[in-house]
């Protein structure tokens, strides 16, 4: 069986139901269930024997070592984090008790056990992490995209937090012989995704006939892929990926933020019309601090070494995520609940409402 952290967030749950869809093969998933976990994500195997639901913290090195005791698992595949860049800015803490301390006891646990496994056993074991192409830093317009061996610089809490977690994965394995893998993925998106990321907000606030809320110019850039495509690459990694080895993921879709923002209101218009156009909402509001400009991706390595490619593309994958939030309203007023307010009131009550401008 495999163990997996972070199961019950949104690309956790989607690599969860997808594995068990894929494969006969059983899954651990330890959670702490946090604000951005939700059982609901994991319905759809509530009553299947081959998923073991634990709820934890991956801070908690007696109940990791335990499971891993308990179920010997042949690889741990590690979504848990906490992921949002907003958050970061407001409250670090938690990002560096769980992105540096969680992946901590996650591998002094992994090397424990791993140590105890027979010679075949240990030929087979894999430690997959997963982490971000936010550890790369920003790109300027015209620079080339991230390779594997591009230097880290990262600029927030949450990529400083994920870069110190995949340090501390190399050095586990150049120091320890533990068989790590770190895939740097671009942005998902997708079903399951927490409504404070900028996709599922744009798109809940829409049809609440709210605000768009686009951070300074709407210039950024970013590089999208659907969840379903990066949960296929994290098994390519985990079938047949080279130990100590990272691997970038990416859509090669890069696309301006104001722009994604009007593809989603083209979309709601045909498939949710209403008098006047979704466009009317958006609202430019104060920037991200330090909000890194451009992000890339060169995912040529997975693509010639595992042979990956995304099987969405951008307009295939985002249309079905519309139409997924369209179809799970309850979802989303599941998960707005008084925490999700008391948030929206944090990052976007304080924003200075003199920059705000409708475009
Ligand atoms: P998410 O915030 O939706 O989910 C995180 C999950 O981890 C939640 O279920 C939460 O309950 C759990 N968790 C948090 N702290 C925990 C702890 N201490 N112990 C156990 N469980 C804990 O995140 P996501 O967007 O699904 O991201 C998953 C992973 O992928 C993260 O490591 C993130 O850095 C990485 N990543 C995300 C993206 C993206 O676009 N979302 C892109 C690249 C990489
Ligand atoms: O690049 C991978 C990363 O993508 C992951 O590692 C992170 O876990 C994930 O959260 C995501 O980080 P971003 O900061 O890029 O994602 P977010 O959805 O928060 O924002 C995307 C862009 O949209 C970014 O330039 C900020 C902007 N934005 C975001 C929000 C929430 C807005 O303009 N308005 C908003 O309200």
């Amino acid at each position: 069986m495999i163990f997996v952290t972070g199961g019950a967030g949104f690309i956790g749950s989607n690599f969860v139901l997808g594995w068990l869809a894929e494969t006969d093969e059983p899954v651990v998933n330890l959670d702490k269930l946090t604000y951005a976990g939700n059982l609901d994500n994991l319905r759809q195997v509530r009553e299947d024997a081959r998923h073991v639901f634990v709820r934890g913290d991956i801070c908690d090195a007696a109940l990791v070592g335990r499971l891993l005791d308990t179920y010997k698992p042949r690889a741990i595949v590690h979504f848990a984090a906490e992921s949002h860049v907003d958050r970061s800015i407001h409250g670090p803490g938690e990002f560096v008790t769980t992105n540096v301390n969680g992946t901590f006891v996650l591998l002094e646990a992994a090397r424990a056990y791993y140590a105890g496994l027979d010679a075949n056993a240990k030929a087979n074991f894999r430690f997959v992490h997963v982490s971000t192409d936010e550890v790369y830093g920003s790109l300027e317009p015209g620079d080339a995209p991230f390779t594997e061996t591009t230097g880290y610089a990262p600029n927030s809490p949450y990529s400083a937090t994920k870069a110190a977690s995949d340090h501390m994965v190399r050095a586990y394995h150049h120091t320890y012989g533990l068989p790590t893998l770190t895939t740097n993925c671009s942005n998902n998106y997708g079903p399951f995704q927490f409504p404070e990321k900028l996709i599922p907000l744009m798109i809940t606030n829409a049809l609440a006939g709210k605000a768009l809320p686009v951070y300074g110019d709407g210039r950024q850039v970013r590089d999208w892929l659907y969840v379903g495509d990066h949960c296929a690459a994290i098994r390519r990694v985990l079938q047949d990926g080279r130990p100590g080895e990272t691997y970038n993921i990416g859509g090669w879709n890069e696309m301006g933020n104001i722009d994604v923002v009007h593809t989603l209101c083209n979309i709601l218009d045909e498939l949710a019309p209403k008098s006047g156009s979704y466009r009317d909402q958006v609202a430019f509001v104060a920037d991200r601090p330090g909000h890194d400009r451009r992000y890339a991706m060169d995912a040529r390595k997975i693509e010639r070494e595992l042979g990956w490619k995304p099987a969405e593309t951008f307009s295939s994958g985002i249309r079905k995520t519309v139409q997924w939030y369209l179809d799970h309203q309850d979802w989303v007023s599941g998960v707005q609940s008084g925490e999700y307010l008391k948030w929206v009131e944090k990052n976007y009550g304080a924003r200075n409402p003199a920059q705000e401008q409708v475009a």
